[in-house]
């Protein structure tokens, strides 16, 4: 009788209306059939971020074979890597690091002409006591609620991202000397068309956008400021609480996340592998989308609070 392999049936149950779901059903340290890889990239396109939940710890050749499914892999500008392909982050916080990875809003490395397409962590060692969870906030939430008049002035922007001031010496504690390195800056449209979906959404953030271009120094530090604050109201936010070896897959180029440090100095540590991208462009003739269901706070400028 032939070798039955084992088929994979992936449930998938949103987290929240705007964005996430959370994915069981599939082992990632299985072979993983087109079948079940097609309805997970489906989920991943719909939802922006999937969390594998009762996982393994995956082998770094496994998790580095399934993000490879996605694309050509990412080499990051800056980080200490373990495999001699380099394309393994360690991501590790603890008592003596001088800062923690991901810990403000950002999009992985938007300084990159081409920045990573999607992220793949798993997280191996949770801190004691609880802490250190994941925010997404979705960008296509974040265009969808302006008005038509904000749509129409961001699409004519174009943002500086730039990651001197975030890289410089970053990785100093972990050996990497980064003296004769010019760290990358890139700029980029301020509202991009997501390349698979026709999407638009956001693309500034607070870590690593320093200008918009093309206007004067005070109306791009106030648009920046502005932004900032709008692209962070928790309408568009999920927060994940990671189990031991859940793994996460995000999409970056419509989303922001904030890895919290909260748990100094307990441990946190995991792998990180990242799919390369495209460069971020607008499409002018991708169609608007409807105006968002959301029914905004106002921002915090009006009371409504009980
Ligand atoms: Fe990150």
């Amino acid at each position: 009788m032939p070798y039955a392999r084992r088929m994979s049936h992936p449930h998938i149950e949103p987290v929240s209306p705007v964005l996430g779901a959370e994915v069981s059903g599939v082992d990632l340290n299985e072979p993983m059939d087109d079948a079940t890889f097609d309805r997970i990239h489906e989920a991943f396109l719909h939802h922006g971020v999937l969390f594998f939940r009762d996982q393994q710890k995956m082998p770094e050749a496994t998790q580095i074979a399934l993000a490879r499914r996605l694309g050509p892999l990412h080499t990051h500008p800056a980080a200490p890597t373990t495999d001699p392909d380099a394309a393994v982050f360690v991501i590790h916080a603890h008592r003596d690091s001088p800062v923690a990875n991901g810990n403000g809003w950002h999009t992985d490395v938007s300084c990159d002409e081409e920045p990573p397409l999607a992220t793949m962590l798993q997280v191996h060692t949770l801190p004691e006591g609880g802490g250190g969870d994941t925010m997404f906030a979705s960008m296509e939430a974040a265009y969808e609620t302006l008005s038509p008049e904000w749509r129409s002035r961001l699409r004519d922007l174009t943002a500086l991202h730039e990651s001197e001031h975030v890289y410089r010496g970053r990785y100093a504690d972990r050996g990497v000397g980064d003296e004769d390195v010019v760290y990358p800056s890139a700029q980029h449209p301020v509202v991009r068309t997501h390349p698979e979906t026709g999407r638009p959404s956001i693309y500034v953030n607070r870590s690593f956008t320093t200008r918009i271009l093309g206007v004067d120094p005070e109306e791009s530090d106030t648009l920046l400021r502005w932004l900032f604050r709008h692209v962070e109201r928790p309408e568009f936010q999920i927060r994940f609480r990671w189990r031991e070896n859940d793994a996460a897959l995000w999409d970056n180029r419509c989303l922001q996340h904030f890895a919290i440090w909260d748990y100094w100095p307990n441990e946190r540590m995991g792998n990180r592998v990242t799919v390369l991208g495209d460069r971020p462009f607008l499409d002018p003739a991708a169609p608007e989308p409807p105006p968002s269901p959301l029914r905004l706070s106002g921002g915090g400028l009006a009371p409504h609070g009980l």
